[in-house]
This record gives structure tokens, sequence and C-alpha cells, in this order.
């Protein structure tokens, strides 16, 4: 039998939490190649998406919890599981950030992980499970890629800005956002709706977005991605103060964000439904 580990170090977290996003990151892969005449039916749409959340979720959670079994959970299938002791480690997974990108078979899809302590994200993995790409990060070791260490990026105009965004599921905020994009899209260089929250923020921690923010987000959404940019150097924070939250999540180099977020509030970007 193997020795269970209990280990808290951010470092070693991060290799199980790469091991494992790696290992569901193929599963995802693999079970859309299997379903893809379901897919182009379309008519089980649903079924075929939620069947391969839930089948990556629940590879996660066993492979975290055969390791590391006195560990919490917070996933978007499995939920939250009980509340961890102080100074315990609560995984937070997104098993498929940007389903509706995996449905069609569009190559912007992640397993995204993270490893929370008392409350402070300490370690997260983002693996875009279409190319393999992989963004990692620890607290204060910084955000990588590919051995790279990421800076994000060095613009400091919002007009000259590449600005990216998304949207939630329900059509009365999507109007609310869709009129603050309609704000917003005359004051920076263009903006961009990727459709997988993980994969912005990795791409902000890259300067491939000089800026992200969206409102509605999950903890799964960004809890890793959250990470990599912070690390990367940039300010991840809600508006006015507010740290990041499902009312609002800012990421931008800090010569970039007060500009950003001024627009923002101007345009009441937190407010609606
Ligand atoms: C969604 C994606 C999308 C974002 C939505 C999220 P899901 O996550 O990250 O880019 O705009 O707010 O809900 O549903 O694909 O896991």
């Amino acid at each position: 039998m193997s020795e269970i580990s209990v280990a808290t170090a951010p470092d070693e977290l991060l290799a199980l939490a790469v091991r494992v996003a790696r290992e569901a990151a193929a599963t995802a892969r693999r079970m859309r190649a299997e379903a893809i005449g379901d897919v182009e039916t379309k008519s089980t749409d649903t079924d075929v998406v939620t069947a391969a959340d839930k089948a990556v979720e629940r590879q996660v959670v066993e492979a975290l919890l055969a390791e590391r079994p006195g560990d919490g959970v917070l996933g978007e299938e499995y939920g939250d599981s009980a509340e961890v002791a102080p100074g315990a480690i609560r995984w937070i997974l997104d098993p498929i950030d940007g389903t509706v990108n995996y449905l069609y078979g569009l190559p912007q899809y992640a397993v995204s992980l993270a490893a929370e302590r008392d409350g402070e994200v300490v370690a997260g993995v983002v693996v875009n499970a279409a190319t393999g790409d992989e963004w990692t990060a620890t607290r204060g070791g910084g955000a990588w890629r590919a051995g790279r260490r990421l800076s994000g990026s060095v613009r400091t105009t919002l007009d000259q800005s590449l600005v990216g965004t998304g949207f939630g599921y329900d059509a009365r905020r999507r109007a609310h956002q869709g009129a603050v994009l309609a704000g917003l899209i005359t004051r920076v260089r263009d903006i961009r709706r990727f459709g997988a929250a993980a994969l912005d923020l990795c791409m902000a921690a890259e300067g491939l977005l000089d800026a992200y923010f969206e409102k509605g987000l999950n903890a799964w959404d960004h809890a890793a991605g959250g990470l990599i940019a912070a690390e990367a150097g940039l300010t991840v924070a809600g508006l006015a103060g507010a740290p990041a939250s499902r009312t609002m999540l800012v990421a931008a180099p800090p010569a970039l964000f007060p500009a950003l977020h001024d627009v923002l509030v101007e345009l009441d970007a937190a407010g609606g439904p």
C-alpha cells in the first residue's frame, strides 16, 4: 500500500494537482472522441457534456482522496464536501471549464484544479485538455508555462488594450453584460470572448490578453486561474476595493487596472441580475 501523504507545501500540492489534472484532461479528450457521434446528432448535447463533466470530476476526486483522504473538495458537479479543519486543504475543481467549446470541439476547454488552505489558494494548475497546454502557480512561487515565468502584459492604456470577458448562462444577466460590453468596446482596442474563464485568466497571465473581467464566476472557474494571474503580477480583484467574487472579477496589470476598473464602475458592470 502506498504511503499516505499529508504534506501541505505548495510545491507538493502542485505536483499532485498537475499529475491528476493531466490524467483528467486525457479522460475529457478521450470521452469527447468516443462520443463524437452523439455530439454531432446534437440530440444528446447535454448528456455528452454532463457525462464527461461527471466522469472527470469523479476521477479527480478519487485520485486526490486516495492520496489525501483528509482533504475537502469543492467541485462543480460534486458540490462541497464537509467543511475542512483550519490548516487543512480544500481542492477546488472545474472538471471541464468551457463546456460549450467542449461540445463543439473548439480547442478551448480545460481542467482547472486549485488547492486552498484557510481560504487562500496556494497552488493551481489549468490544463487545456484539447491542446495539452498547461499553466501553473504556487503562492509566492510565480506563474509558469512550459518552463517560462509569466509576467502579464506591459500595456498601460485602456484604448490600446485587448480585453477578455465572458457571459453567464442566464438571459437577463446576458442582457446587462451586453450593455456593459456596448459601452466598453469603443474604449478598448478590442474584446475577446473565448468561452473558458480559467483559460482567459491564464492568457491574461501570459499577456495574450491585456486584461480580463467577468461577473458571475464561480470559485471553480477562477480559483486556479486567479492565482496564476496574480502570480504573474496582475491585480486580481473586484470593484471598489472588494475581493474578486461572483459579483465581479477583474484581472489586469497594476498599471492598467485603475482605468479598466473605473470604466467598469461607470458602466455598472457589477450590477444587474
Ligand atoms: C463557463 C466558462 C465561460 C464563462 C462562464 C462560465 P463552464 O464555465 O468559463 O467562459 O463565461 O461564466 O460559467 O460552464 O464552461 O464550466
